[in-house]
């Protein structure tokens, strides 16, 4: 039995994918993967057994994943698991930002029949809660991936104008938006949008990315939607937008103690994954990535390796490199035959070597000694 390192609770459905070989446990000095969820890694040391990480969830801000990957730890997340339920949520942002639903709910729960009912109560107050319709207005998709991609196609079909905007989307990819506008640069988004919701990761890149500067240059009384991560968009400068009235609304899934004091601030507490069926998916997706690179060396949707995938010989060998180690270890490999599949993400690489036999020891060391490999491991 090999030990599966749990640091947050997960979804029971693991236990199908781990059965038989596996032991899911939350206290263990040797396992060989950890699975978690928002669980801070920077602070911690992952035990020398560890292979790799299953994130069931998409960020993988909380895990040092370039310090990671030069230990040879492979980090695993699940693109696309959880976008529905995000989807979902930022559909009700938008609607929140919109109508003052949230506020008159406050206000209506806290009615007691007095000299006018309740329901005369509401009635006469009701008019300090009006809102506006998002059917007719522009909406703006900051990134372009999983869920971006659903919540342009949503928003659409309630009868909202999408403009989108994401570095990273492949020319080819630009046709599968029929009737968007896909502008490439970013301030056409900006101050063409009545709503702007962001969907990338945080990155240096991408941190504070609305900043006083973004937001001078949108639409007064823009209301803007932040189900990504808290830090791509700087408190102080929403904050200040919020009270000048330049952005009529901000919604977002990751509350902090600057922007809770904040009136127009509404706070959902980071439950754009929190649905049974995305907690479930993510769950699965992450444990079944973790067996197939321990029982299998594939790697598919890992942060911080290439994305390797292929037939398996009798054996394998797994390698990990930092740098250019390739033309190296393609000298060693000469004369063993063998099937080399290789890929390279940033400046981390890995290698699959299939053979009819296990690679010989001496054939692994030379490979071990090249300068720049982390690890490799036969299977
Ligand atoms: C994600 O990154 O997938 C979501 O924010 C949900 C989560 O952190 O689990």
């Amino acid at each position: 039995m090999k030990n599966i390192l749990k640091l947050n609770e997960i979804s029971s459905l693991v236990n199908n994918v781990f059965k038989g070989n596996y032991e899911l446990t939350s206290d263990c000095n040797d396992p060989v993967a950890i699975m978690v969820r928002s669980f801070n890694m920077h602070e911690y040391t992952p035990a020398d057994s560890v292979l790799c990480v299953g994130r069931a969830g998409a960020g993988t801000n909380n895990i040092p994943v370039e310090t990671y990957a030069r230990k040879g730890i492979v980090v695993f997340n699940t693109p696309g698991a959880n976008a529905n339920a995000v989807k979902e949520l930022v559909l009700l942002a938008l609607l929140l930002a919109s109508r003052k639903v949230y506020q008159g709910i406050s206000w209506a729960k806290g009615l007691k029949d007095g000299e006018k009912t309740v329901a005369e109560q509401v009635e006469k107050g009701k008019k300090a809660f009006g809102g506006n319709e998002i059917t007719g207005k522009t909406l703006g998709v900051y990134g372009l991936g999983a869920i971006g991609k659903l919540v342009a196609f949503a928003a659409q079909s309630l009868g909202m104008n999408v403009i989108g905007y994401d570095p990273y989307l492949p020319e080819t990819a630009k046709s599968a938006f029929t009737g968007m506008t896909i502008v490439s640069d970013k301030q056409d988004l900006f101050n063409s949008s009545d709503y702007i919701t962001l969907h990338v990761p945080l990155t240096p890149e991408t941190k504070s990315l609305i900043d006083q500067a973004a937001i001078s240059v949108m639409k007064d009384g823009v209301k803007i939607i932040n189900c990504a991560r808290g830090e791509l968009v700087s408190d102080q400068a929403i904050v200040e937008a919020l009270s000048s009235g330049k952005v009529s609304a901000y919604v977002t899934d990751f509350p902090n103690a600057e922007v809770v004091k904040s009136d127009g601030v509404i706070c959902i507490p980071h439950l754009g994954a929190s649905t049974e069926e995305a907690e479930d998916n993510c769950a699965v997706m992450a444990a079944e990535q973790t067996v197939d690179y321990i029982e299998n060396g594939n790697i598919v949707n890992s942060v911080n390796f290439p994305k390797l995938k292929a037939d398996k010989g009798a054996a394998r060998a797994v390698v990990l490199f930092e740098g250019d180690c390739l033309g190296a270890i393609a000298k060693i490999l000469v004369g063993v035959k063998a099937t080399v599949t290789s890929g390279m993400k940033k400046n981390f690489g890995a290698v699959l070597i299939d053979t009819d036999a296990p690679l010989p020891e001496d054939i692994v060391s030379a490979i071990n000694g090249v300068e720049g490999v982390i690890k490799i491991r036969s299977i």
